[in-house]
């Protein structure tokens, strides 16, 4: 968040539209909110988004690398790893090219991607990571296969907060490689598609 405040500060927008791309629980677009954006959320998931609905108001189900939008947004994120979940360089290059559409000279897309040295290592645990608070229990396992480089993280969260989900889980996996090595070999022309 220190970084994302500081990127916003130094590139600031003429105007206060942002897209959430893969938005999960719909952090990001709080964050934007409280620093008076309007934001639309988009995430395949449809229990994601129902979590989502409870920060912000805007949330669409979409697929990143079709994105149903005609409008463009000044600032536009994709964080948190969530594009190590395209696992295939076409997937990738479809997404580029689906933001590329939603932006204007003003825009920017401020996104991350999990660089392979992290994967053995952060992925590889022998035993899940597991958080206790006051009204929630939370274990992250984390599985990596070095063969097919793939990463495979299940989480499972029971809560006892007015308001959220008694128990939820998700199983999510992503590649190795693709965006550190692939990225390098993304071009995109506006309207080319
Ligand atoms: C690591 S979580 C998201 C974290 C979120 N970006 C944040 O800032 O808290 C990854 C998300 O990507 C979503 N996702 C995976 N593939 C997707 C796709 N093709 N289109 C849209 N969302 C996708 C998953 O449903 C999941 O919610």
């Amino acid at each position: 968040m220190k970084l994302l405040s500081a990127i916003l500060d130094r590139y600031p927008a003429k105007t206060g539209t942002h897209l959430d791309l893969a938005c999960g629980t719909g952090l990001m677009s709080r964050f934007f909110e409280e620093r008076g954006f309007h934001s639309t959320a988009i995430d395949l998931s449809l229990p994601m988004l129902q979590v989502a609905r409870r920060r912000t108001p805007r949330v669409v189900a979409a697929d990143l690398r079709s994105l149903p939008f005609r409008a463009t947004f000044t600032r536009i994120t994709c964080l948190y790893d969530s594009l190590n979940h395209l696992q295939e360089l076409d997937d990738l290059r479809a997404a580029f090219a689906a933001v590329a559409e939603l932006m204007s000279s003003d825009s920017l897309f401020i996104f991350d991607v999990n660089d392979e040295a992290i994967y053995p290592k952060v992925w590889g645990m022998d035993e899940p990571f597991v958080a206790e608070g006051e009204d929630f229990h939370l274990e992250i396992a984390t599985r990596f296969r070095p063969r097919t480089r793939l990463g495979c993280r299940s989480t499972r969260r029971i809560s006892s907060a007015p308001g959220a989900e008694r128990k939820s889980s998700a199983l999510w996996q992503e590649r190795r490689s693709p965006p550190s090595t692939w990225l390098t070999s993304i071009h995109i022309r506006k309207g080319a598609a």
